[in-house]
């Protein structure tokens, strides 16, 4: 049985890494997908590919998920393309940003924009849309280990997570009432774009594998599976919760 059959899920940021990964799979379990990029188009075409070999239907927002105005269009073109949305994954993420004492304010919004205020008025728009027609979801955040462990020269990335978690366990119980659950997937060294130069660097891979107590690095198919489990409805009574996805890195982090 596919255990998205009859869903459609807004997967944020789906043309690369982890949300491309969370696409596929949840395409293969029957769910419609909205597929959201900013750039480039050919992650989310190869997306929408992924989404249709499966059997299922996709189709592509683009949309900064940092402006309110483009939010509100691409939650507007789900509801036209699909009738209805129940599941909502905040992916989109940046990462980079200068050395503290370098950075300026813009440096530090253009990180806090995307991580933290996007997930607000994106799930806000969906909450809203859901509440009108007085139907259950579910949101799904992509937060970090570094939401809570600190991360030395990322302190406004880590702030973002950092802000996440405190903004799911909030909106898990405002949401509540509404029937809407709210989660986060806090993910340790995932395989994708944006841990690449981390990954690519071999002296800092090792390094890493040695904190590693499952001596692997993570993949967007092991995400896909976690963020599956609490977008189903199996998960109906999970809500405020972070689960951790890191192949043990958290519970034996050493700098
Ligand atoms: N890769 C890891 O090891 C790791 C670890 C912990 C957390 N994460 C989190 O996972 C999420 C996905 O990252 P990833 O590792 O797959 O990297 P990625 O760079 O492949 O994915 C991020 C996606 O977000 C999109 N994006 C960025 N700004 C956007 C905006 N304003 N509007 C719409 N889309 C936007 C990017 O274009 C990209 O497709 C991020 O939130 C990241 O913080 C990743």
């Amino acid at each position: 049985m596919r255990r998205l059959q009859g869903h459609t899920a807004i997967v944020t940021g789906a043309g690369s890494g982890i949300g491309q990964g969370i696409a596929k799979r949840f395409a293969a379990e029957g769910a419609n997908i909205v597929i959201n990029y900013i750039a480039p188009l050919e992650g989310a075409q190869s997306t929408l590919h992924m989404v249709e070999a499966a059997g299922s239907q996709g189709l592509i927002v683009k949309a900064d998920v940092s402006k309110p105005n483009e939010i509100e269009r691409l939650i507007n073109q789900a509801w036209a393309g699909f009738g209805s949305v129940n599941i909502l994954i905040n992916n989109a993420g940046i990462g980079f940003e200068p050395a503290f004492l370098e950075a300026k304010e813009e440096d530090f919004y253009r990180v806090i924009d995307v991580n933290l205020k996007a997930p607000f008025f994106v799930t806000q728009a969906f909450a809203r849309k859901l509440s009108a027609e007085k139907k259950p979801g579910r949101v799904v955040n992509i937060s970090s280990i570094h939401e809570d462990i600190v991360l030395p020269g990322h302190t406004s990335y880590c702030a973002s997570k950092g802000g996440l978690r405190m903004l799911m366990r909030n909106l898990a119980v405002e949401l509540a009432a509404l029937g809407i659950t709210v989660n986060n997937i806090a993910p340790g060294a995932i395989d994708t774009p944006m841990s690449r130069p981390l990954l690519e660097n071999k002296p800092r891979r090792d390094t890493l594998l040695t904190q590693l107590p499952l001596n692997r690095i993570g993949t967007t198919e092991d995400v896909a599976a976690l963020a599956l489990f609490l977008a189903s409805d199996e998960a109906s009574y999970v809500t405020g919760a972070t689960y951790y996805i890191d192949g043990g890195l958290s519970a034996y982090y050493n700098e």
